[in-house]
């Protein structure tokens, strides 16, 4: 398809003056400590994400401002003022403190659907002290213990229906001690768990928020890599001031907002943008519980008045593929500022929006280690269709060759990101070493391949590891291939993304079998479950292909890169390291 190189700025109406009115001006003085003065600290060392996410507004007329709007998948609706979610995370804070003996450090876990529990459990969290970590709900059993084994989670706040999804594993956690019980009118299955609203219930509504540094840890986010398993990437309290500066700027967030991310909180962007961003600068925001679904999504739009709505290029395609009428059926007049995240955006889903909601979608890049934005597209500026925009004032991206010397523009190479910034991951939790070696020359190396041009657009080009990246999840081929293999029917297994039209990629598996086994089409279904039932639906293979043996180097690794050359029609490349027959 034909689409323009370039939109023009200003594009769409714009009913308020963007925050960031002059990109060149801002971005020469640009300054963190600038930024950070804008927050409610104790001192100069010590902040706390809780508190400046919500309690910080209880001075202001915010305090009896909705900072959330619930809607289920029923239709039942639950509102929580500032005021409210500060009362209740206080409560919360109390729990965790006073019955669960949880101090400054600890890991308090999250496995829950998007119910209004998981912000107040998680922004008490933060203000006792606490290091959260948010899991995504759709995890099998395996996805979960790698999380909680690995980061010695102290306690796991569940609900029923998700503890006996994942009850096979709890007896190999040894450091969890309580199970928190979001019960929402279902009955308790275990009595020696604690029942969340009963919990509430007595506990205080005053609570003196822990006084963290800003350098104690307070967020952890599995992500996936090439080899091994998931690894905990931590952040410090010290990020707010990132995503407080990037919710504003970037996400153009403004006092009367309506502003709806549709991330999950298991999800970077669930939490920086579902809940910190967002609350830190006051913005009221609206959650759907559900799932994507474009009538229930418009229809939501049309409901709320969404202003400001960030999302992601596969719920976009996925718009796109349910018509260009649809959205004609409802009144998203409301809706000023659109932004995507997570995947390469393509320049038609840059163009459709255009078209259909008279506003482009402004991409933006960043990763679980950034914390927040680093590369974006601003409503004062051009947007170039197909490029994630230009760095976020403050930071210095850079591509690099393998030798760490900058490329000129119109050259591909590594994606680099100087350090460092205030939301950047201080570790990788237990992987210090691993950690290390993520920084080199003076740069972070974000595992990306991009471009830049001219202007100092940003252009992204591919992974530069064999992570796959499915509708925006990312997945690691060894973690797939792990529970492959421990299918009765597998012997060896090799795991790639093959590019989908609407994910980006999808999994597709290689499998050796075992003796004794065939390939069939009922075995292939088998296969797909089990991965999905132990991991989740986003790493189970969407294609598997049954094949004699896997190619493999010398010392006995897989070539991935032989299995995607071959899948993709490509060249074989360099093969003098293969396994001989
Ligand atoms: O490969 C890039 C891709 O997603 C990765 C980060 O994924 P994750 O750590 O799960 O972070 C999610 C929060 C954004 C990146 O290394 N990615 C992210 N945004 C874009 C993108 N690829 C292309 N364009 C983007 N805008």
């Amino acid at each position: 398809m034909e689409y323009p190189k370039i939109l023009k700025a200003p594009i769409g109406k714009h009913s308020v003056k963007p925050n960031l009115e002059n990109y060149e001006k801002i971005r020469q003085e640009f300054s963190w400590d600038q930024v950070s003065k804008e927050l409610d600290w104790f001192d100069s060392d010590h902040i706390n994400i809780g508190h400046i996410a919500i309690d910080a507004h209880l001075k202001t007329e915010r305090r009896d401002k909705k900072a959330l709007i619930w809607e289920s998948t029923k239709g039942q609706i639950e509102e929580f003022t500032f005021a409210d979610l500060a009362r209740l995370s206080n409560r919360f804070a109390n729990v965790l403190s006073q019955e669960l003996n949880i101090k400054k450090g600890d890991r308090v876990f999250f496995f829950l659907d998007r119910v209004p529990e998981i912000f107040i459990g998680i922004l008490g969290t933060l203000k006792a002290g606490g290091i959260i970590g948010p899991l995504f709900s759709a995890f099998g059993p395996e996805a979960v213990k790698d999380r909680m084994a690995d980061s010695r989670a102290k306690v796991l706040m569940t609900s029923s229906a998700l503890k006996k999804k994942i009850a096979e594993i709890l007896p190999e956690l040894p450091d969890l001690e309580r199970i928190v019980i979001v019960q929402r009118g279902k009955e308790m299955s275990d009595p020696e768990d604690l029942s969340y609203e009963e919990a509430m219930a007595r506990a205080s509504d005053s609570f003196e928020t822990f006084r963290t540094s800003k350098e104690d840890y307070a967020i952890m986010h599995y992500t996936s890599g090439t080899t091994g398993k998931p690894k905990g990437a931590v952040h410090v309290h010290n990020a707010v001031i990132g995503h407080y500066a990037t919710a504003k700027n970037v996400l153009d967030l403004h006092e009367e907002d309506i502003y709806w991310c549709t991330a999950d909180p298991g999800w970077v962007t669930g939490t920086s943008y579902g809940m910190f961003g967002p609350w830190s600068n006051g913005i009221t925001q609206v959650v759907y519980e559900g799932g994507f679904s474009a009538k229930r999504w418009y229809t939501f739009i049309e409901r709320w008045k969404v202003t400001v709505w960030y999302t992601a290029p596969t719920a976009i395609r996925m718009l796109m593929k349910a018509g260009d009428e649809l959205p004609g059926q409802f009144n998203l007049e409301s809706l000023r500022y659109l932004c995507s995240v997570g995947e390469p955006l393509n320049p038609e889903a840059v163009i459709w929006g255009a078209s259909v909601f008279g506003k482009p979608f402004h991409d933006n890049w960043w990763q679980t280690e950034t914390g927040a934005i680093m590369i974006a597209n601003y409503p004062i500026q051009d947007i170039k269709p197909g490029s994630m925009g230009r760095p976020f004032p403050g930071i210095t991206p850079g591509i690099l060759d393998d030798d760490f010397n900058e490329l000129p523009p119109g050259i591909e190479g590594n994606l680099c990101v100087k350090p460092p910034w205030p939301s950047m991951f201080r570790t990788y939790w237990g992987k210090e070493e691993m950690y290390q070696s993520r920084f080199k020359n003076g740069w972070y190396i974000t595992g990306d391949k991009a471009k830049k041009d001219k202007e100092g657009y940003f252009y992204f080009v591919s992974r530069a590891d064999d992570v796959i990246n499915t509708a925006g999840h990312l997945v690691g081929p060894f973690e797939v291939e792990s529970i492959l293999i421990e299918h009765p029917a597998v012997a060896e297994a090799g795991v790639i993304g093959k590019p989908d039209q609407i994910a980006m990629e999808v999994v597709k598996a290689f499998v050796s079998l075992k003796e004794g086994y065939e390939p069939s089409e009922d075995l292939q279904h088998d296969i797909q479950k089990f991965v999905m039932k132990r991991l989740s639906s986003a790493a189970a293979p969407r294609e598997i292909e049954f094949i004699d043996s896997l190619p493999k180097t010398r010392s006995g690794k897989i070539m991935r890169r032989l299995l995607k050359a071959k899948e993709l029609g490509l060249p074989l490349g360099d093969t003098s390291t293969l396994e001989e027959d």
